[in-house]
């Protein structure tokens, strides 16, 4: 039950040296491949990343986090302005249906909304091969605007345009060794009402 895996699922910060094979990577980035979109406009890019010396740049844009360093691999997930231009979505006038219409501030809003459907899609594939992950929000970009050098050398390193922001890292691997996981998370009554604020389900 897909349920179960998200109750067992944690993030994990040390990985073995154990390699993940091309074709488990392949089924993680297909599953992102597969996640819905506004108008199915996929404003998303990802970049599997292998080598050392770019999860070094990495590591270094996630304000020295080791587990980027450390990871068997890396996906970097791109929120891709450009996407909304290049779809086929013109004809669509209405600002509130086509984001390519709700200025700068809304079409970046929604191009970064676009791509957490895609990162947890892949971490949940993820778990399912028994690959674990970590999911690296804090890092420099146009967004944070921290570490302005090193996000300009990795988004040269990537291939990256002024309009394709490095969103999320997902750091894989497998587990160092195995630790329980301990769901912390607020009580079930504090976030989920029935109706209105207050009423329990
Ligand atoms: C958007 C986002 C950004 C995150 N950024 C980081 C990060 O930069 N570094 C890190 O180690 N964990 C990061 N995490 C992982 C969270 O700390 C973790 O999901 C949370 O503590 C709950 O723990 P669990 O994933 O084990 O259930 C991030 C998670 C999300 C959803």
């Amino acid at each position: 039950m897909l349920l179960d895996l998200i109750k067992s699922r944690k993030s994990v910060r040390k990985y073995s040296s154990k390699h993940i094979p091309d074709e488990d990577l392949r089924k993680v980035l297909e599953a992102g491949h597969l996640a819905p979109s506004w108008m199915n406009v996929q404003s998303w890019k990802f970049i599997l990343v292998k080598s050392q010396e770019t999860k070094d740049l990495l590591a270094e844009l996630s304000v020295g986090q080791a587990h980027v360093k450390n990871a068997d691999a890396l996906i970097v997930c791109v929120a891709d302005k450009n996407a909304w231009e290049e779809a086929k979505i013109t004809h669509i006038k209405s600002p509130a249906l086509n984001p390519a219409l709700q200025g700068d501030n809304g079409i970046l809003i929604r191009t970064m909304e676009q791509v957490i459907y895609p990162i947890s899609y892949m971490m949940l594939e993820a778990e399912s091969l028994n690959i674990k992950s970590c999911i690296i929000g804090a890092l420099g970009n146009e967004i944070t605007g921290l570490l302005p050098d090193v996000s300009i050398k990795a988004k040269e390193k990537l291939g990256l345009n002024d309009d394709q922001i490095i969103s999320t890292i997902i750091t894989l691997g497998y587990e160092e060794e195995n630790t329980p996981t301990n769901k912390v998370r607020k009580d079930f009554n504090d976030v989920v009402f029935l109706e209105k604020i207050g009423n329990k389900f």
